[in-house]
């Protein structure tokens, strides 16, 4: 069978609304997605919970410190068995290869297949202004480019990457990286704060391996039937 690209956002404040969108939707999506809102609230018993359901979870943190921290959290989210997660690739080489190693250590420890450790470049939110400030190259396409490619050299398998980042970065990239990839619309939503986004089916055929989709099924009136569609809409 073919592997369900959806990873839903659980972009909630509680456990309970959460764990209610889950039970909805589990069937239809192949992974879920938790975030620094959910988590902070929630704790990390909701990512147990999450994996009671039997389903993939993304923690989406995005560490970015030390790499003896960054090492030390890796291994914290492998004993979770969260199957991805995410770190800035701003944080530097050692500090991600630390958090490569450390989820290949940690899970071997534990009998398990290594999470998928997903590097995070520059966010769609930043543009030219931001990354001057920080006093970075100000093109964002560059400072995407430069760190992916540290990202790999340090061993990352998996970037996450905006929509109309997946072209250049598939040219760019060793084959078998993996791209995950938010700012997926349908077309019939409402717009909101994502500004580049392409559809399902068009962000697979660019060479996404992984769809992140939050507003589109939790703010649906019928989230499993938004779910549904956009699963059936990739056959
Ligand atoms: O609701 P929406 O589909 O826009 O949600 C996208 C999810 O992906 C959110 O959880 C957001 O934090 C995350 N994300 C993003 N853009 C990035 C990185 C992550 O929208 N560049």
């Amino acid at each position: 069978m073919k592997r369900n690209p959806i990873i839903a956002a659980l972009d909630v404040p509680t456990a309970g609304q959460a764990l209610e969108l889950a039970a909805q939707i589990a069937s239809c999506v192949g992974a879920f997605k938790v975030g620094s809102e959910l988590f902070t609230s929630a704790g990390p018993d909701i990512v147990r919970r999450l994996r009671d359901l039997g389903a993939r979870v993304f923690l989406d943190l995005k560490f970015h410190d030390i790499p003896n921290t960054v090492a030390r959290a890796v291994a914290a989210a492998v004993r979770l068995d969260v199957q991805m997660l995410t770190v800035h690739t701003s944080g530097g080489f050692e500090m991600l290869r630390a958090a490569e190693e450390s989820a290949h250590r940690a899970a071997q420890e534990l009998g398990r297949d290594a999470p998928l450790v997903l590097g995070v470049t520059v966010l769609t939110s930043a543009d030219a202004n931001t990354l001057a400030e920080i006093g970075c190259d100000p093109s964002p396409a560059r400072q995407v480019e430069r760190l992916a490619q540290l990202a790999v050299r340090a061993g990352l398998r998996g970037l996450v990457c905006s929509p109309l980042e997946i072209v250049a970065l598939r040219q760019l990239l060793p084959d078998g990286v993996q791209l995950v990839v938010p700012g997926i619309r349908t077309g019939s939503e409402s717009p909101d704060d994502q500004k580049r986004t392409l559809t399902p089916r068009e962000a697979l055929e660019a060479g996404a391996d992984w769809l992140v989709i939050g507003r589109p099924i939790y703010a649906a009136p019928d989230p499993r039937a938004a779910a549904e569609r956009i699963l059936a809409a990739l056959d």
